[in-house]
Order: structure tokens, then C-alpha cells, then sequence
């Protein structure tokens, strides 16, 4: 069942979006070569507290950390430890806050120091190509339309998009109907509705669209080793279009 949220939901929702997208902000002066990931993942859980709001990551499903932080090759739900960042690598935040029962989620591919001109192109195209898949959200529209806007935009520049993981409604829960995945047929697939609230979330590989997961039963990586980017925003369906809850 896809919820509509209540006026009232959506006020709550603004806000924990509003916190998603401030400590992407916030997190972001500190994202250098020799950080490790445990201390982005400790500031993002002090600053979300700080806020009002707690990490939804933590222990969902038995999650460890506080947030996903997954490096290069890595797609998501990488777990903080105390690997450094280094320079040329990319870096997915993938932060998610309750605040007063309401959830915001948003994934977000940064590059540490200077990358190479391959992973400046994904990181390029996969940003498009959420803004791709957002340009057809109003009330009425299919998810299918999200799905094959992102395809067609990632698949015409060279990219794979994973299709083992997919977008999802978001409310009271984190993960809640319908699942929005990144390919599909346009006029397929449910129906939005005003009011109802997605998380649009393309995943993008450098080389072919293959994934695997590893042996900490989380972290999901390319088959191929190659880099692996996202972005994601939380979004409100409205008559016209889409409001973004996740702003940054
Ligand atoms: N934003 C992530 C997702 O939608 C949240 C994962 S929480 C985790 O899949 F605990 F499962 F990692
Ligand atoms: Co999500």
C-alpha cells in the first residue's frame, strides 16, 4: 500500500529532510585525504542528535554504522571503520534521519582531492541522471517513467545502472511502497499520487552494471571493481510536479 501523507506528515517530513540535507552540508569541510570513515560517520550521528533527530541507519536490520559510507567500488552500504580517505578516491555518503517518527533519506557521491577525468564523468552523469528521473514525477505519472528516464540517460553515456537495488517510498518508515527502481517502461508500474513521499536513487557504475555483496553481508560492490556512484533525494509528490524534501 503506497501511503498519502497528512499535512501534518509532511511538515514533519520537511524537517527530516531538511536535517538529511544539513549534515551533508555540514559533513562536507571535513571530507579530505586522512580522515577516516569512523570519524564522518561519528560527526554525521553527533550532528543529526544535535538536531533532534537520530540516525535511521543505525541498527536497521542490524546495520552497524550510523550512516553508509561506501569508497569507490563500493555501491552502497559500506561500514564505517578506520580506513583513511585518500586522494582520488570517491566518497557515497548515504545518510538517513528520523525526526519525531518521520524519515529523509539521501545518498550523495563526493570526490576526495583531485580524481580522475572517468570518475569525474560518473559522478557527472549520475547527478543528471536523478534530476533525469525526477523531471517526471507529478501527480499521475508512472513510476516506470522515473525508472526509464534513468536508464535511458545512463545507458546513452556509456554507464551501468544497478538494478538489484532500487528507490523506495519513505515515511514512518524508512523503506515502505512502492519500490522505484532505475530502469523500466514509461506508463508502467503505480501510479503517484499527491502527497505521496519517494526516494529517487539512481546507482551508477563506471563499467558494467553487475554488483556482488561481501562478506560483511552489507557492503555491496562492482563485480568489476570499478567505481560506483549515487545520488538520491527525497521527494514530495505534488499536483504540478515534486518538492525536495533532502535540499542541500
Ligand atoms: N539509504 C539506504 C537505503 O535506502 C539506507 C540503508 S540503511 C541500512 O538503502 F541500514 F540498511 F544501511
Ligand atoms: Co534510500
Amino acid at each position: 500500500m503506497i501511503n498519502i501523507k497528512t499535512p501534518r506528515e509532511i511538515d514533519l517530513m520537511r524537517v527530516a529532510g531538511e536535517i538529511v540535507g544539513d549534515t551533508h552540508k555540514y559533513l562536507i569541510p571535513y571530507l579530505k585525504p586522512g580522515i577516516t570513515t569512523e570519524k564522518i560517520d561519528s560527526l554525521a550521528r553527533d550532528y543529526i542528535i544535535k538536531r533532534g533527530a537520530t540516525p535511521s541507519c543505525y541498527h536497521y536490520n542490524g546495520y552497524p554504522g550510523n550512516i553508509c559510507i561506501s569508497i569507490n567500488e563500493e555501491v552502497v552500504h559500506g561500514i564505517r571503520s578506520k580506513r583513511k580517505l585518500c586522494d582520488g578516491d570517491i566518497v557515497t555518503l548515504d545518510i538517513c534521519a528520523c525526526y519525531k517518527g518521520y524519515h529523509g533519506d539521501s545518498a550523495w557521491t563526493y570526490a576526495i582531492g583531485n580524481i580522475s577525468e572517468e570518475k569525474k564523468y560518473l559522478l557527472e552523469h549520475t547527478e543528471k541522471s536523478l534530476y533525469e528521473g525526477l523531471k517526471q514525477i507529478k501527480a499521475g505519472s508512472h513510476v516506470g517513467d522515473i525508472g526509464e528516464a534513468v536508464q535511458k540517460y545512463v545507458e546513452s553515456h556509456g554507464l551501468g545502472v544497478v538494478k538489484e537495488l532500487v528507490g523506495h517510498g519513505v515515511g514512518n518508515n524508512l523503506h515502505e511502497d512502492p519500490d522505484v527502481p532505475n530502469y523500466g517502461k514509461k506508463n508502467t508500474g503505480p501510479i503517484l499520487k499527491e502527497g505521496m513521499v519517494i526516494a529517487v536513487e539512481p546507482m551508477v557504475n563506471l563499467g558494467t552494471a553487475d554488483v556482488c555483496l561481501l562478506d560483511d553481508d552489507w557492503t555491496v560492490v562492482t563485480l568489476d571493481n570499478k567505481p560506483s556512484a549515487h545520488f538520491e533525494h527525497t521527494v514530495l509528490i505534488t499536483k504540478d510536479g515534486y518538492e525536495i524534501l533532502t535540499k542541500r
